[in-house]
């Protein structure tokens, strides 16, 4: 096996993105010690949201989203919070991942920190969110997206995210400064579909919008307290951060999960992140798309039959290929993020 393909997801390549800055002294991540997993109260499906048969027929699962539960032990909060306030000044300069968003974020925070990026590849980890989801997960294979950090806005008048989906199929969103503190800032998802979201907001899910919604078909999830999270298939899930009524620490860690094996359906949506001036960003991509591609060619070995006709021929090359072709045809069209 390449040294670059893990059992379940890729390897981070080598090197750091440039002005990523490593972390010089941390503890190391033992899952014994810093992981607590236990299980949801309560998990929306899907189908409850509103979702049809056809919307769902790329979905890996009819798991929607779910109350927090909680993940990390007190020693496991107590060195996160740490790492997060460290990392701090060395959070990502750009603004916002879409057109309408804006905040303060870490994006490939396992660059920066081993304890991160160990916490992140955690079997135990995957394995719970695995049974959760109800469809086999791994930590993301993109760096950029398998270890996010959202801070608060230094101004305050902005939401700390405003409405969207996420370009990855599933994700957590986990509490690591103490919530009891917060007055706002509360994490919201939209009870019904995207596709109303983006027909009520005149927004594509994507770029987001920063309108409300209905008050009645929003619900706020609590966190009990840091260490706490929820999973959500992030795709499909309308949702937002709100904006803080008081300055205050608030500090969320967003870990995101590709679906296993790598020739399973995986909403991760390369040409919509190639947009984004992450530096590394498009290697990233472009190893994930080689990737599933390759693992894709692979199967199709086996899968040609000898009296396949000319047009099913071209219909199966099509299919393993489309997403690598469609992401390098992105790529020329569009210029150099970082020139
Ligand atoms: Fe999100």
């Amino acid at each position: 096996m390449s040294p670059h393909i893990s059992a379940d997801t890729l390897n981070f390549p080598n090197g750091l993105p440039t002005g990523y800055r490593r972390l010089a002294k941390e503890p190391t991540f033992d899952a014994q010690k810093h992981l607590q997993l236990e299980q949801p109260g309560e998990t929306i499906s899907l189908n409850s949201l509103g979702y049809t048969k056809a919307d769902l027929r790329e979905c890996p699962s009819m798991f929607g989203v779910c109350s927090a539960f909680r993940i990390l032990s007190d020693a496991g909060i107590e060195v996160m919070l740490d790492l997060c306030h460290k990392m701090y000044s060395n959070r990502n300069s750009s603004l916002g991942t879409g057109n309408n968003r804006l905040g303060s974020y870490i994006r490939g925070a396992g660059y920066r920190s081993q304890f991160v990026r160990d916490f992140c590849d955690s079997p135990e980890l995957a394995e719970h969110l695995s049974n959760l989801a109800g469809t086999p997960l791994a930590r993301h294979s993109v760096p950029a997206v398998a270890c996010g950090i959202n801070y608060a806005p230094e101004d305050i008048s902005r939401a700390v995210d405003s409405w969207h989906t996420d370009s990855v199929s599933f994700d957590v969103v986990m509490m690591v400064s103490d919530p009891s503190n917060l007055d706002g800032g509360e994490f919201q998802y939209f009870s019904g579909t995207k596709h109303e979201g983006e027909q009520l907001l005149g927004v594509k899910a994507e770029h987001g919008g920063t309108a409300d919604l209905p008050d009645e078909r929003v619900t706020t999830i609590e966190f009990p307290k840091a260490g706490y999270g929820f999973m959500q298939q992030g795709n499909m899930i309308f949702h937002r951060a709100c904006k803080l009524n008081q300055r205050a620490e608030r500090i969320t860690m967003i870990p995101s999960f590709v679906v296993t094996p790598s020739t399973a359906n995986d909403a991760t949506n390369s040409i919509n992140m190639s947009a984004w001036d992450d530096p590394g960003i498009i290697t990233e991509l472009a190893r994930h798309e080689a990737w599933r591609s390759a693992a894709r060619l692979n199967e199709l070995v086996d899968d040609l039959q000898l009296n396949d006709n000319h047009d099913m021929v071209i219909e199966k090359l099509e299919q393993a290929l489309k997403p690598l072709l469609s992401f390098h045809e992105n790529l020329k069209n569009t210029g150099d993020n970082n020139a």
